[in-house]
């Protein structure tokens, strides 16, 4: 049965803004209607099949197609519960799946499953028990990711559980920063290489990643020249070539290390259903503890991991933010250094949903003011609302315009020559006073 379009507005509403006692005040059926909603926006093909005589339980059917062929995916159960689901259901649907083999059974409720329940469950694989608060996470995530524009995507509800899994680093061993902004020349790079320059002169190991095709934050770190070079880069790993790890690369600072880009990184594409997956498994990788600085090995860990994201939200940013606790977004004090933040942040929500953790939108960093001291006038005062608008803190620190930022680039050399806990230039102070904020943040949310 198709929703009439009187039912899908109703719905949209819900789906807008999710919550369990809003489901519970649906009747049984307008819940299975929505959760009917809820599987249409996530890319299947519902079926409506409840209270058919010979339905066995069964509420809705889930239609998927490969090369435009048609099958049965999954079939739905639909509980409307303030109590937790009993064994004997999740038995029932057992039963039932035994006549569908290679289908998949979705148990979705309001509530939770009794520890049997999950018990009975373990067992088989192809079932998977959506408890209330993972079903808002799911409408959660469905919804922003489609929102910046995947609405070919399908997305499976297993995602949750595949992130539940997830053995994520606290911030107290690895801090994991993504530097973000859909706009470009707006200083990602600059920020990425110079907290990394901190970073090493204050004797932290850092990880620096960069996930952009135009490679220039590869280009700054040059690799070691004592040590085998590893030609191996993100692009090998993001293509299945070899593990996360084995892309790691010694630089010619001392504690800095480097996954590096390669142009070939843009042609990768992990297929409609893979977006998902490849960031829920970058995620896993990164906060493996097999990522340790190479000649420690399991000895000692990064004490930073800092992303640096491609321009244009797309595939490598919500890789980033599905890996990282802190997203900092630099920006420039100018007219539109702001439009395009709401995917950003977009972005971040659905990789909230889809992990059941971080990443939070920490601040934003003004980067190459040209005035002098505080940004003032017009513009800085339209940038401070917008990003106040959007709840999101900006850094007291204000990176100025420094002609030896773009030099350092061009020499492939860096602002911190004497590698001394205090650099002697303006533009190296304003980066130690970034890096202390930054960590006051850190310590302030854990
Ligand atoms: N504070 C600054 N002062 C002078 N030049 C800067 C400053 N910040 C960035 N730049 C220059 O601006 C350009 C774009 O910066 P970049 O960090 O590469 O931006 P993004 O990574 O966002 O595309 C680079 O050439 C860089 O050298
Ligand atoms: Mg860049």
């Amino acid at each position: 049965m198709r929703l009439s379009s009187a039912d899908a507005r109703d719905f949209a509403a819900l789906f807008a803004a999710p919550t369990i006692s809003a489901m519970l005040a649906l009747s049984d059926s307008e819940f299975e209607h929505f959760v009917e909603y809820v599987f249409q926006r996530a890319g299947y093909d519902v079926h409506f099949v409840a209270h058919q005589r010979d339905g066995r339980g069964i509420d809705l059917e889930l239609w998927s197609a490969v090369n435009g062929l048609p099958f049965l995916a999954a079939i739905v159960q639909v509980k409307r519960y303030q109590h937790d689901v009993e064994p004997l259901e999740v038995r029932s649907l057992k039963g039932t799946l035994t006549d569908y083999p290679g289908v998949r059974g979705y148990l979705v409720t309001t509530a939770d499953f009794t520890r049997d329940a999950r018990r009975q469950a373990e067992p088989v694989a192809d079932i998977c028990l959506i408890a209330g608060q993972h079903w808002l996470r799911y409408i959660n995530y469905i919804r922003d990711s489609k929102a910046e524009g995947d609405a070919h995507v399908m997305i499976a509800p297993e995602c949750m559980r595949t992130a539940d899994a997830i053995q994520r680093r606290s911030p107290q061993q690895t801090k994991i920063v993504a530097i973000a902004n859909n706009k470009g020349g707006i200083g990602k790079t600059t920020t990425a290489i110079n907290m990394a320059h901190v970073l090493d002169t204050l004797g932290q190991r850092v990880l620096v990643v960069d996930l952009d095709a135009q490679g220039n934050l590869s280009y700054l770190l040059p690799p070691r020249k004592d040590v085998v070079f590893n030609p191996r880069h993100i692009g090998t790993y993001l293509s299945h070539q070899c593990p996360l790890q084995e892309t790691i690369r010694q630089t010619g600072y001392q504690h800095i290390w480097l996954i590096p880009s390669h142009a070939d990184v843009r042609l990768i594409d992990p297929g409609a259903n893979g977006y998902t997956t490849s960031a829920l498994e970058f995620a896993q990788a990164l906060h493996a503890p097999e990522i340790t600085p190479l000649r420690h090995q399991t000895l000692d860990e990064f004490d930073w991991i800092i992303l640096d994201t491609p321009t244009a939200v797309e595939h490598r940013i919500r890789l980033a933010c599905a890996a990282a606790h802190y997203v900092i977004i630099p920006t420039q004090v100018e007219t539109f250094a702001f439009s395009g933040i709401n995917l950003l942040q977009q972005t971040v929500q659905a990789m909230r949903a889809l992990t059941g953790a971080g990443p939070a939108l920490s601040g934003a960093l003004i980067t190459d003011y040209h005035g002098r001291g505080e940004p003032k006038g017009d513009r800085a005062t339209t940038m401070r609302d917008n990003f106040n608008s959007i709840h999101v803190p900006i850094f007291q620190t204000v990176i100025h315009h420094h002609p030896g930022i773009e030099t350092a680039h061009l020499q492939q050399t860096n602002l911190f020559p004497s590698r001394q806990v205090r650099g002697q230039n303006a533009a190296a102070r304003e980066y130690y006073a970034f890096v202390e904020e930054l960590m006051q943040h850190v310590s302030d949310n854990g």
